[in-house]
């Protein structure tokens, strides 16, 4: 019996299917082998790293990302005096001061990554009425996770004959309806990576994705690490449990 219980567990635990459920248009995801699925999973912080070089010259003209501060770039593997480097390039609006008025400051590493846009409005003026959503937590807010985010920033073609385009709009794939307000973001070479990894249009696509993978999750490390010990102190409890239910019931059988 207790045989059978940790065949279940066992099944349950490594058939448990991820990012299940599909993207709601009609073409499959392009799938990826991410280092951060399955239960050992972990992020590859030299890819983190790259895809936050893509945020920030790329998606960060138009992407917020309010859940995640300066600070906590130091769990993708940079130094606190990268940090604050990083942060000062940007500018905060803080107060009110003891004369009751607002000011201007540089950014700390205590702050929230700062957004492209003042406010909503202004956002939708500059993106033909469509607002950039937040990407913070946009890889768990999607049906097919990041694989649904890498199809996406690979999806864009041109529009087919006979399809009713919108004005400012641009046909993609594996975006529900088929036209996005979003131009593709990226392109061959459009950053550098400081370690010399060759930006092709893939590679760009992957970091970014890993990069928002981790937005959405930074606890995902010690999660996972915390699964797998509690599975291994299940499977080693119930070796024990059936080794002294064999003694206890040894004169019975
Ligand atoms: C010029 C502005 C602009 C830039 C730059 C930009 N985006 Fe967008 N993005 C948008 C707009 C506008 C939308 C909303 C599109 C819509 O709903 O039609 C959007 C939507 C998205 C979505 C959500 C799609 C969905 O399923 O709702 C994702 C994910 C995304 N962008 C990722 C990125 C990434 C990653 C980058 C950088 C590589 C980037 N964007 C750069 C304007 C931009």
């Amino acid at each position: 019996m207790l045989n059978k219980i940790l065949y279940l567990f066992l099944f349950l635990i490594f058939t448990h299917p991820h990012n299940a459920g599909s993207a709601s248009s009609d073409v499959d995801l392009i799938e990826q082998n991410w280092p951060f699925n399955g239960i050992f999973g972990r992020f590859d912080k030299a890819s983190l790293q790259r895809g936050f070089k893509v945020y920030s010259e790329v998606c960060a003209a138009c992407h917020g990302i309010r859940h995640i501060s300066y600070r906590d770039l130091g769990d993708i593997g940079y130094s606190a005096d990268e940090i604050k480097a990083i942060a000062g390039e940007y500018e905060v609006i803080d107060g009110p001061n003891d004369e009751g008025d607002m000011f201007t400051r540089d950014a700390k590493m205590s702050d929230k990554f700062v957004e492209p846009y003042e406010n909503e409005k202004i956002a939708r003026l500059a993106n033909n009425g469509v607002y950039p959503p937040d990407l913070s937590l946009i890889v768990k807010a999607r049906a097919g996770g990041a694989d649904y985010i890498y199809s996406l920033l690979n999806g864009y073609k041109d529009f087919p004959e006979n399809f009713e385009a919108s004005e400012g709009m641009y046909y993609n794939e594996y975006y529900p309806g088929k036209q996005i307000a979003m131009p593709s973001p990226i392109m061959d070479e459009i950053v550098e990576f400081d370690d010399g990894t060759e930006a092709t249009h893939l590679q760009i696509a992957r970091d970014v994705t890993s990069f928002l993978a981790w937005t959405a999750e930074p606890e995902l490390e010690v999660r996972k690490s915390l699964g797998v010990k509690t599975l291994f102190f299940l499977i080693l409890l119930t070796i024990m449990l059936l080794g002294v239910k064999r003694k206890v019931w040894k004169n019975l059988d």
